[in-house]
């Protein structure tokens, strides 16, 4: 939880620093308020999401619209934290949360932080990733691989668990990495799925079993190639990095058996948030996400899943329906209590 405490005032400082919009104070009666809003051009977003990717959708979005969009980044669960401080405070001083992950939309769904979305929205993206009350809604999928070194590795050899990977064939060969965000997300997952007694006596048999620390998932992919490890547990769109640069980059990727939680899919995801100044930009901003324009570059510049039926998966994916029938059946709005995940590394002494 520290580490949490520390990030929240280092985000609130550069919160300051970057100058984001203070609420408006005047008080609006109904006929003013609604013309604001149809005259407002502005909307502002916290994103999760890097600015690498965002950037270019919000100037494909501005260009289209005529909205101007400030941006406050930051980590995902840090800029949770702020909001829900913020929703404390009856300050919030954004129209639209961008999460990396399905648990901090979980979380603030629980803290009110959202106000409903268009049914007709949530229902263009797969019914087993909505979130049925209606709060947010996935922007595009994320999904956990099991990685290799194709030299190394015949096909027998590749587990049809992440829980084989405590088995003594796998000693010394893992890379993992714990303090990264999305594994802790699939931490969480296994928690809910599997139970805690389980998941601490795989997270121990990991450790056991000789699993090798980095610090994200660029870095475990990496370790594949340079043969410091043979297999490794990253996000899907690691290695496509590398690929697309070099087609013969000398790492493969593929997926446990079907509905293994190893192969948890997350998503990106967003919320309208009560009490911002800019609703109806919040909305346009949110459907304009979901078009094709911006799901066609999600999935061929990010090579992240689409979520919505016109678009196909970049072709370095698996189509959508397939990933579905692999992935896990895990509820992603209980995929909120990341607190308990942190508790639950350290008490086996992770990272
Ligand atoms: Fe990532």
């Amino acid at each position: 939880m520290k580490r949490f405490v520390v990030g929240l005032s280092v985000c609130m400082l550069a919160l300051g620093m970057a100058g984001c919009p203070k609420p408006s104070k005047k008080k609006q009666n109904q006929k003013t308020t609604k013309r604001t809003v149809t005259k407002s051009k502005t909307l502002v977003i916290y994103s999760g999401r890097s600015k690498k990717l965002v950037k270019p959708i919000i100037e494909m979005f501005t260009k289209d619209t005529g909205i101007k969009v400030k941006v406050k980044f930051g980590k995902t669960a840090q800029l949770a934290l702020l909001l829900n401080e913020e929703i404390k405070q009856k300050k919030v001083s954004a129209d639209l949360f961008w999460s990396q992950d399905a648990g901090a939309l979980g979380l603030l769904e629980q803290a009110g932080a959202f106000a409903k979305i268009d049914d007709k929205l949530i229902k263009k993206t797969p019914s087993f990733l909505q979130n049925k009350s209606g709060l947010w809604v996935a922007t595009s999928g994320r999904a956990r691989v099991i990685a290799y070194a194709p030299k190394k590795v015949k096909k027998d050899d590749i587990p049809k668990s992440v829980f084989d990977l405590t088995k003594p064939k796998y000693k010394g060969k893992v890379g993992w990495a714990p303090t990264n965000a999305s594994f802790q997300a699939f931490v969480t997952a296994m928690r809910v799925s599997a139970g805690e007694a389980k998941t601490k006596a795989w997270l121990e048999g990991m450790k056991k079993n000789g699993a090798k620390s980095y610090p994200k998932n660029t870095a475990i992919v990496k370790a594949i190639a340079a043969g410091e490890v043979v297999y490794g547990l990253p996000n899907h769109y690691y290695l496509l990095r590398f690929k697309t640069k070099d087609a013969n980059y000398p790492v493969a990727q593929t997926f446990f058996a079907k509905r293994d939680i190893g192969n948890l899919v997350n998503i990106a995801g967003a919320g309208l948030l009560k009490g911002g100044k800019n609703a109806a930009n919040a909305k346009t901003f949110l459907t304009y996400l979901l078009s094709k324009k911006a799901q066609e570059y999600v999935t061929q510049k990010a090579f992240e899943y689409p979520m919505i039926e016109e678009v196909k998966a970049n072709k370095l994916l698996l189509p959508l329906k397939d990933l579905l029938n692999t992935a896990p059946t895990v509820e992603l709005n209980k995929l909120r209590d990341l607190k308990g995940t942190l508790k639950l590394l350290t008490s086996v002494g992770l990272p």
